[in-house]
């Protein structure tokens, strides 16, 4: 368990609402002080240097809709949207997400209600045991928010970094497909994923930033099930959706 604090401020805007610090950079302590916005909420930290994003995430802020499968950006289950992009959290410090907008899982709902994405893997019956769920489907989030018309093909590579022993993924290509469509809206969702020529995300965006950082043990497997979806709290925010 680190010893940095937890966040300290929650707000949202510009990067101005972070206010100023006393320190920045690297610590007297050999810590890193970082400011990033998760999930729409602006977080203060001190960070240890080697702790890694999916670490901060989970342990310090709370945030266990983001799983730790390999712990070394094989598997994907710990992905998690930085600036806009699908990161492997477990490869990427803490430090190095100063300054960034960090969504997860958890950042997707509105109000009590799941984002289409999960509403689609619910009702498309694309989760089986959930452990991949969740960076699943901030993979596809990351795509969609490119791309709200993407090709089989296309959902394939934005999805290809995350890794399910269950499905066989023909049931999460088709999630993705159907929340495409209704994403899209009636006047274009009547054909879920069947067109589309758009760039996408894809998983080529995802960032190896920090490769090397490892995992300094494991976060735990700590459910699945709602957890899958990731929980209904309130970090989110307007740059989820
Ligand atoms: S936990 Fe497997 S890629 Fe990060
Ligand atoms: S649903 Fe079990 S690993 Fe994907």
């Amino acid at each position: 368990m680190s010893e940095c604090c937890g966040p300290v401020g929650a707000g949202e805007g510009a990067a101005s609402a972070f206010g100023p610090r006393e320190t920045s950079g690297v610590t007297s302590r050999g810590t890193f002080s970082v400011d990033m916005w998760v999930n729409g909420r602006t977080v203060r930290a001190e960070v240890p240097a080697t702790r890694t994003l999916l670490e901060f995430l989970r342990e310090d802020l709370g945030l266990t809709g983001t799983k730790e499968g390999c712990g070394k950006g094989e598997c994907g289950a710990c992905t998690v949207l930085v600036d806009g992009k699908p990161v492997n959290s477990c490869l990427m410090l803490a430090y190095q997400a100063d300054g960034k907008r960090v969504v997860t899982i958890e950042g997707l709902e509105r109000d009590g209600s799941l984002h289409p994405i999960q509403e689609a893997f619910v009702t498309e019956g694309a989760v089986q045991c959930g452990f991949c769920t969740p960076g699943m489907i901030m993979s596809a989030k990351a795509l969609l928010d490119a791309n709200l018309s993407p090709t089989k093909d296309e959902i394939r590579q934005a999805i290809s970094g995350n890794l399910c022993r269950c499905t066989g993924y023909a049931k999460i290509i088709r999630a993705i497909e159907v929340a495409a469509a209704r994403l899209r809206g009636p006047e274009r969702g009547d054909d879920p994923g069947t067109t589309g020529t758009g760039a996408g995300a894809g998983a080529g965006a995802r960032a190896r930033a920090g490769a090397g950082a490892g995992s300094a043990g494991s976060a735990g497997s700590d459910g699945t099930g709602a957890g899958a979806l990731g929980g209904v709290g309130d970090f989110a925010g307007p740059d989820a959706r």
